[in-house]
């Protein structure tokens, strides 16, 4: 008899079939239960017997079950643990990444240095009034950079005769924007997206300024030329730098100068702030009274000075770049060799 059962036990196979067995063997009308109540029906002497055996039977089936039990247990987790196994220690499944575009890391670059002398960052439309772009700067109608030979138009329902919105063709419109919005004194750059009708390699239809514009009681040319020089010791990383100022005409600014850098070119190499050659990098000027007042600010109490420079000619320069085009065609071969992607 207790051969059989433990025998039963062995060969369940999960823990349904052990339940049968154990009502079997041990439930209200299991075997033992019945045999158990058969025991009033014996002599003492075969009563006392019969009843420990069976005792101990009940007690060794309980506990088969419960070992049985616990191994099916055990062999499942097993199971489990096998097909769920995982090698820790096997390389990653590499996945493209994704990096910061060459012109917006020097973007950030040249926010941050410029932050560091006390610029905050100001903002415009790419969308732009041609009274923002043109009028306001003192850019009169018949300036030739009004021709549509290098702006952009945007176009007025039929019937629609106000003058028709531009893309900018330089941030020097966000002078004006954050002079109405902040008022004097104040000291901004706006760097951002412009856009002109024209492709070489050096030029695309669309690029990036930085305008810059500090106004107060007594600003001087002399702070532009030292934060200029700052700029670039701190932007090209070269301790020596020499600015060369040369006279020209913007009709935003009175005087004004366009900014070139002393470089040289040994064996095609570019390098900046030594050598017989100079680079233009920006131009600039102070403020000129008709743009102040445009923007409500008194020319009488305040001035200052001004400069845009082109973000992705800078770009080209820190990176040896040759040609600008190459910066908007988002070839991943292109900007791996300049180091500009993973
Ligand atoms: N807006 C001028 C340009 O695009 C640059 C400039 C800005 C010049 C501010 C003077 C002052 O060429």
């Amino acid at each position: 008899l207790r051969q059989q059962w433990l025998d039963r036990i062995k060969t369940a196979a999960d823990p349904a079939a052990i339940e049968e067995v154990r009502l079997a063997a041990l439930g209200k009308k299991g075997e033992i239960s019945l045999r158990m109540r058969e025991l009033g029906r014996m002599t003492p002497e075969e009563r006392q017997t019969t009843g420990r055996a069976l005792n101990e039977l009940r007690d060794e089936i309980d506990a088969a079950l419960r070992a049985r039990k616990l191994a099916l247990e055990d062999a499942a987790l097993e199971e489990r643990l096998a097909g769920e196994w995982l090698d820790v220690t096997l390389p990653g499944r590499p996945r493209p990444r994704g990096t910061i575009h060459p012109i917006s890391q020097v973007t950030d670059e040249v926010t941050a240095i410029f932050a560091d002398m006390g610029f905050a960052v100001a903002e415009g439309p790419q969308v732009e009034s041609d009274w923002y772009n043109f009028d306001a700067l003192n850019i009169a109608p018949e300036h030739p950079s009004r021709q549509e030979m290098d702006t952009f138009y945007m176009h007025r329902a039929e019937g629609d005769n106000r003058p028709p919105h531009v893309l900018r063709t330089h941030t020097s419109p966000v002078q004006i924007r954050a002079l109405q919005e902040q008022g004097a004194p104040i000291r901004v750059i706006a760097p951002g997206r412009v856009y002109r009708m024209d492709m070489d390699q050096t030029h695309t239809p669309m690029f990036h300024q930085v305008e810059g514009l500090a106004i107060d009681r007594d600003i001087s040319m002399a702070q532009l030329k030292w934060v200029l020089e700052e700029f670039c010791r701190s932007y090209f990383e070269v301790d020596e730098i020499e600015l060369r100022f040369r006279a020209s005409h913007f009709p935003f600014t009175e005087p004004s100068a366009e900014v070139d850098i002393r470089c040289s070119w040994e064996g095609g190499q570019l390098r900046i702030g030594q050598g017989d050659s100079w680079l233009e990098i920006l131009g600039s000027g102070m403020v000129h009274p008709y743009v102040l007042r445009s923007a409500g600010v008194d020319p009488d109490k305040w001035q200052g000075f001004a400069f845009g420079m082109g973000i992705d000619r800078i770009a080209m320069l820190k990176y040896g770049i040759p040609d600008l085009r190459a910066f908007f065609e988002s070839d991943l071969r292109w900007l791996r060799h300049y180091g500009f992607a993973a």
